[in-house]
């Protein structure tokens, strides 16, 4: 579904991704793991759109799409949330979703039909997303006086909302406590059975290794190992790599 081939990106001299390849297979959800600064954000960064490769191909349903805008990605059905929270705080719970939710061409065309009433479906879409994502009864709370799990929560809420094909997820788990992390391991499993694909970059080793098909492993930029969590586990490269580094941080 997804193909990263011989993707880098620089930073003046500094080789955030350097010739990477990366496949996503339709229906999978691929870990990505590494050290903090070893690459994974400006990966989700260029699948994104948010700023330009240095060289590369990004194929995505057998189209090169790395000269395409943002919201051209969006509107083809890749949605993210982002390592640092980014909500509307000055909008309600419900309103976050409402907006994510008309982030699609085919919707933003439908938008005043579905405003006037004229279907009460994306109203219950939303609905049921929040039921999904615990924040019923945070509806109409500003998203600003959320308290920080429920704000990732409703990221995650607000990525779903724009009905990807393939999702994004930035270390979905961070600052997350065990029991949270336990809830985002059953919500993402269920989106692979809803058949979303998932690229998931994760610090907790353990919350990837449950729930991914596979994993890369990336380090300074490159990757450095692929495959199933339990030969990505016993991988001695990796284990120096990142569990190394890990235990350093
Ligand atoms: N917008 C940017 N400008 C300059 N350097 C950046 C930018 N984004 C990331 N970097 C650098 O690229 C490297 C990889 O960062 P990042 O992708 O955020 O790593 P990770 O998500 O794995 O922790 C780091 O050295 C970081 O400082
Ligand atoms: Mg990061």
């Amino acid at each position: 579904m997804l193909d990263l081939q011989a993707v880098s990106k620089h930073f003046g001299g500094v080789r955030a991704v350097d010739g990477v390849d990366l496949t996503v297979a339709r229906g999978q959800i691929l870990g990505l793991i590494g050290p903090n600064g070893s690459g994974k954000s400006t990966i989700v960064n260029l699948i994104c759109g948010l700023f330009p490769l240095t060289s590369g191909r990004i194929v995505y349903n057998g189209a090169d799409i790395a000269d395409l805008p943002p919201h051209a990605r969006v509107t083809m059905g890749i949605a993210r949330t982002f390592q640092n929270i980014r909500l509307f705080g000055q909008l309600t719970v419900w309103q976050n979703l409402w907006v994510a939710q008309n982030s699609s061409e085919q919707r933003k065309q439908n938008f005043l039909k579905r405003w006037l009433g004229g279907s009460r479906s994306a109203r219950e879409e939303i609905d049921r997303t929040l039921e999904f994502f615990d924040l019923a009864h945070k509806r109409d709370e500003l998203a600003g006086n959320l308290a920080f799990g429920e704000q990732r929560r409703l990221e995650f809420a607000r990525a779903l909302s724009a009905k990807p094909a393939l999702l994004l997820l930035d270390e979905p788990a961070a600052g997350m406590n065990a029991e949270e992390i336990d809830q985002l391991d059953g919500r993402i499993r269920r989106m692979r059975q809803d058949g979303i694909t998932v690229l998931l970059i994760e610090h907790h080793v353990e919350l990837v290794m449950s729930v991914a098909d596979r994993i890369a492993v990336l380090n300074f930029g490159q990757k450095i190992a692929e495959g199933t969590p339990a030969a990505v586990q016993a991988n001695p490269v990796v284990r120096e790599a990142y569990l190394g580094t890990a235990a350093a941080a």
